[in-house]
């Protein structure tokens, strides 16, 4: 059984999809382990480590893998030197993706999207979503707080007080919490909405003010899986009417909301930006899904009438080091179920759950019942 480390070929991408650790558990469940050159890093993860734990470190890593572990999705011209039937284990971003897709499954690898991993007990420990989404909540206000020129708690001193910052943050789901937590941390006085009732009670267990718009369809806006809906017209423009209000006296507003699969909602228009006032700032985590924020733009800064819009891309690699520590070992516990532990082979059961929920490719088709190719 051997497993590949690859390099991301992504230069915007700093993670990293083993670390030293993982290495030595992919060693004990039987496998030999080949990483790529500089695959670490980017995340403070230099070859020497990952050789001291036992990997061979080695341009030709992929040859001949029968498991390729990686951050991104693998594109077209890096499958030439994956094995046909190798297992891909990576953040496939499928949505929207058919001609990737395709690629995938004409190199005759069997790729699985961590991200459409159920949300059941069994499977937290492999929950990429949650692992990164915390991390990006917590960079979102240190990066909100680096683009505010103020300070965020309050600060009485000798030569006058310093108000405490307003931070309103938008989306509670795993980023948004952290958002929360981080910004009562640096002392901000905190607000936060979401369309899932549930998130309420949560919200203020941490500290800070609800609000939204309460009615009916604001009670059944979670779904089983407990994601969030695509709200009504009518919902939307009630809840702009009542978060135009609050925006325009916070200082700094941080937006985590997305909805799977969809564009993320637009929730705070170019009317609301321009209502803030100057030395404000907006951080869109949802910029590459779309955005919350109306003229935020991927990967830019964007400075209006004195209000920052900061729209960085792959948050979590901000903080590379721990997203791909953890992102390794959600990786490692996945790859843990399709080992058999006492011949120490591959032995995928395609019956589980876990595995059919993620398997987007096999035997030279897309095998996933969301992203079937459309019949021309
Ligand atoms: P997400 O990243 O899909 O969305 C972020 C947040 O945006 C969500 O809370 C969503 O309700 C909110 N949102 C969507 N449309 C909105 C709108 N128009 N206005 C305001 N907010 C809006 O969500 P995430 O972080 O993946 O969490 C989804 C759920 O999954 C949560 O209930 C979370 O607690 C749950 N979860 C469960 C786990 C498990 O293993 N059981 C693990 C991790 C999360």
């Amino acid at each position: 059984m051997k497993i590949a480390v690859a390099k991301e070929q992504d230069p915007a991408e700093p993670r990293v999809a083993a670390t030293p650790d993982t290495v030595k558990k992919l060693k004990a469940l039987g496998a030999e382990v080949a990483v790529e050159p500089g695959a670490g890093i980017k995340s403070g993860l230099p070859d020497a480590d990952f050789a001291a734990a036992g990997a061979t470190v080695s341009a030709d890593a992929l040859n001949g893998a029968d498991v390729v572990l990686k951050v991104k999705r693998p594109e077209a011209a890096e499958l030439g030197a994956y094995k046909r039937g190798a297992l891909v284990l990576a953040i496939m971003d499928p949505y929207g993706a058919d001609a990737a897709l395709k690629s995938m499954a004409d190199a005759g690898v069997t790729a699985f999207a961590m991200e459409l991993m159920p949300r059941i007990t069994r499977a937290q420990v492999m929950d990429v979503l949650s692992s990164q989404a915390n991390l990006a909540g917590y960079r979102a206000v240190i990066d909100g707080a680096e683009a505010f020129g103020r300070a965020m708690p309050m600060m009485m001193t000798a030569a006058g007080t310093v108000p405490a910052a307003k931070v309103f943050i938008m989306g509670v789901g795993v980023a948004g919490l952290q958002a929360i937590a981080t910004a009562r941390r640096l002392g901000a006085i905190v607000t936060a909405t979401d369309v899932r009732p549930a998130t309420k009670e949560q919200v203020e267990s941490l500290g800070a003010k609800f609000l939204a718009v309460e009615d009916e369809e604001f009670k059944n806006a979670q779904t089983a899986g407990g994601y969030a809906k695509e709200m009504s017209k009518e919902y939307q423009a009630k809840q702009a009417a009542l978060t135009a209000e609050h925006i325009k006296k916070q200082d700094i507003v941080i937006t985590t909301a997305l909805i799977p699969g969809r564009p993320a909602p637009r929730l705070v228009t170019a009317e609301m930006v321009k209502s803030m006032k100057p030395g404000s700032v907006l951080v869109d985590l949802a910029v590459e899904r779309g955005g919350n924020v109306e003229g935020a733009q991927p990967g830019q800064v964007v400075e209006t009438d004195g209000v920052k819009i900061v729209g960085y891309t792959n948050v979590a690699g901000r903080v590379a080091a721990s997203a791909s520590s953890l992102y390794a070992r959600n990786l490692l516990s996945f790859f843990e179920t399709m080992v058999d532990k006492n011949s120490k082979a591959l032995a995928v059961n395609w019956d589980d759950e876990l595995v059919k929920a993620t398997a987007l490719t096999r035997d030279g088709a897309v095998v996933h019942p969301n992203f079937q190719p459309k019949s021309a």
